[in-house]
């Protein structure tokens, strides 16, 4: 629970909503009407500021510009047909914000500003969200290093923001499938390092990679593990599921790979609707044995921003592989089944919905 006493709440004097394409916002474009902003001084957690949206100044010699010190999360709210908002599984995000914080060597955020923050924006920002299939609140809460001082340590002082933005798709191709290069140069994190968070490096490192392969005509990475390049990791800015025969396959989550609230989602979905889930390390030879058999029918993307995105096809050493058209996919059937909780139209069985009172 929290108090609204102990933020500082001042609202826009003339929303901005009528600047903004609600019916067509892309991903990110376009931020409502107010943010969280709390500051990290002298070992503690300043008042929490809800305020208009805007740019926000910082010395250049603040560690975020040299050091990276940087940690985000990504979660979402929707609205159903009454006009209720609801987050999803928004304590998940709580929790692995809190990870990335220890990991990245800041400090952790309370939940009770967390929380406290999300139901006062959702309050004040909730014409921004759109009830229609597809539509979301992108929630981006997000922890930065501020200290001014360029010595290659941890701040003493850091800034935490929340900001939101109304999103529908976030790849452009989702309705018609991605082109995956599985990737067996570059990595995407390594053992000991900080793939299981969601640090702002993981994400800026991946950016080089991803350019060379949409040169070649794709738009994502299946990530391999680093040490080998022989299992597969991750897809692009999501985690990734293979189904080979009527099997959903996916990585166990490690030290390189993110805990997606999404895939664990989908998961328990697919288990749910009777699908064979078999979570284990998945071998490139073995995709591509499949593929070679007729046994590879689909591989799939899940993560907040893409929620489920169908791959058509990857690419190998050179070699380009299509993947079948098949009946029934698994993909939309477990997409349908996750939305339809999000939207608050199926029994929430799990327990996933935060409801914005
Ligand atoms: C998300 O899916 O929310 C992510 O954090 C990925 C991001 C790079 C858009």
């Amino acid at each position: 629970m929290y108090n609204k006493d102990d933020f500082s709440i001042t609202k826009i004097e003339q929303s901005k909503i009528n600047e903004a394409n609600l019916e067509n916002p892309g991903f990110g474009k376009f931020y409502t009407d107010h943010m969280l902003i709390c500051d990290y001084r002298d070992g503690k957690w300043q008042t929490p500021e809800i305020k208009p949206y805007g740019p926000m100044q910082l010395d250049p010699a603040s560690k975020i510009f040299h050091y990276g010190q940087s940690i985000f999360e990504g979660m979402k709210a929707f609205k159903d047909e009454k006009g209720k908002v609801w987050l999803f599984r928004p304590e998940q995000n709580f929790q692995r914000f809190n990870k990335s914080c220890v990991r990245m060597c800041m400090p952790e955020f309370p939940e009770e500003y967390f929380f406290g923050a999300l139901d006062i924006l959702m309050n004040l920002d909730k014409d921004w969200i759109t009830s229609k299939d597809g539509y979301s609140l992108y929630i981006r809460p997000f922890a930065i290093g501020i200290e001014n001082q360029v010595a290659a340590a941890p701040a003493t002082e850091y800034r935490v923001c929340i900001i939101c933005s109304p999103v529908k798709a976030y790849y452009t191709e989702e309705s018609t499938g991605l082109k995956v290069l599985i990737q067996d140069r570059f990595s995407r994190s390594a053992e000991g390092g900080v793939g299981f968070v969601k640090a702002g490096g993981n994400y800026g490192a991946s950016f080089y990679p991803t350019e060379l392969a949409r040169k070649e005509g794709y738009q994502q990475i299946i990530w391999t593990d680093s040490a080998t390049h022989q299992y597969m990791e991750e897809a692009g800015t999501m985690n990734v599921i293979f189904r080979i025969g009527d099997t959903l396959i996916t990585a166990p989550t490690n030290e390189r790979i993110l805990d997606g609230v999404t895939r664990k989602s989908i998961l328990k979905l697919a288990e749910d609707k009777g699908f064979d889930v078999d979570v284990r390390p998945i071998k490139v030879e073995e995709v591509l044995n499949a593929e070679k058999q007729g046994e590879l029918k689909e591989i799939f993307g899940v993560g907040t921003a893409a929620t489920l995105v169908p791959f058509v096809g990857f690419g190998y050493k050179g070699e380009y592989f299509e993947l079948p058209k098949v009946e029934n996919p698994y993909g939309p059937q477990l997409k349908k089944a996750l939305q339809d909780i999000q939207y608050n139209r199926a029994e929430d069985k799990f327990n996933w919905l935060y409801e914005i009172k």
